[in-house]
């Protein structure tokens, strides 16, 4: 089996959007060579269709939302949030609605995210599936930075260049990490976890360290293990104490990856702080949220061009080897390829 060409499980929660990109207004998402229509309805709840009207197969995110219907912009057709057809402004008295149907997706608004189902019900049911717990998300201590990635290559490339902590050399520029030691390769049946010894720029420990996010002349280099865990199919990392990272998958072919990218600058040090009251407390990480845009945005593109040239290269020259010294690599392949086999088994 060629990790390059290998499907993902379905059995898991994959992120599709973030909550605010979802309104009344609905949008197309991609995942795994499904295009789903999202959209609001009047309480604000989420739902999650196939995105094809079924009269002449157009896309129903080219319609519109009538109080809790979702409408086809062609000829008005109407579907309900079980994707069942209600309403056809011109029947006639003497025409029965046809019994058509659209797939509805198991989709729910959790840590800021959209969440979406596209695998066996059954394996929904055992409970054994959650989305990822981001804890950081909703807890006042934590200052939250989104970043897109989309980039047109296999998801395996993006995963191993989040699991190969080598790589700091890249980011150089934007001093992220440096000198990283691979200390322990953890593998079990969910996930594959490695501890790299690495120096780090950063450390915040007083209120205006967040201002090293920005200045370089405040930052000075120490010692940080650096951990970094793919729970299939996303992925968590920490730099010390100090640094956050998830990056949640959207897979949306074999050749194109979106993924979500989240910072976490904590504020855990500030003892002071947490005795204001909530209110202000919130004020702060609303305020402070972004705060590392520039540099997440900065690393997250210089990535991209990496993952982006090894897929080309793979696509033109499929017969040349690669050569890998980082045993976190095949740890991970073997990963995505178990999870393809659970898939069938499932
Ligand atoms: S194509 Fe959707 S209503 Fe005709
Ligand atoms: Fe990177």
């Amino acid at each position: 089996m060629d990790v390059r060409t290998c499907t993902i499980n379905l059995n898991h929660w994959y992120v599709v959007a973030q909550s605010t990109e979802v309104t009344r207004k609905p949008i197309e998402v991609r995942l795994w060579y499904h295009s789903i229509v999202l959209y609001r309805d009047s309480q604000g709840k989420i739902h999650g269709l196939e995105n094809r009207c079924p009269h002449r197969q157009v896309k129903l995110s080219e319609g519109k939302v009538v109080e809790n219907s979702l409408e086809c912009a062609y000829h008005g057709w109407q579907f309900d949030s079980e994707g069942i057809c209600t309403l056809i402004p011109y029947l006639l008295d003497n025409q029965v609605l046809p019994n058509c149907k659209i797939n509805v997706y198991p989709v729910q608004e959790c840590h800021g995210f959209i969440w979406l189902f596209l695998g066996n019900q059954k394996v929904l049911e055992s409970q054994s599936v959650k989305p990822m717990f981001i804890h950081e998300w909703e807890h006042l201590n934590y200052i939250s930075t989104v970043s897109v990635i989309d980039c047109q290559a296999h998801f395996s490339f993006l995963i191993e260049n989040l699991m190969d902590m080598y790589h700091g050399h890249l980011h150089h520029d934007y001093q992220a990490w440096t000198e990283a030691k691979l200390q322990e390769l953890t593998t079990t049946e969910k996930e594959v976890k490695v501890i790299y010894e690495a120096k780090s720029y950063y450390k915040i420990d007083k209120i205006w360290s967040i201002s090293q996010l920005f200045f370089p002349q405040f930052r000075s280099l120490h010692s940080e293990p650096l951990m970094v865990n793919y729970s299939y199919p996303h992925w968590r990392s920490t730099l010390g104490e100090d640094f956050t990272l998830y990056c949640l998958f959207c897979p949306i072919n074999l050749t194109h990856t979106k993924a979500y990218l989240i910072h976490f600058t904590s504020l855990n040090a500030f003892q002071r702080l947490h005795k204001l009251p909530r209110w202000f407390r919130q004020w702060i990480k609303d305020k402070l949220s972004g705060t590392a845009q520039t540099m997440l945005d900065g690393l997250v593109k210089q990535d991209i061009k990496m993952i982006e040239q090894e897929q080309q290269a793979y696509t033109q020259q499929i017969q040349k080897p690669t050569y890998e010294i980082n045993p976190t690599i095949s740890a991970v392949q073997k990963m995505i390829k178990q999870q393809v086999k659970a898939k069938t088994i499932n």
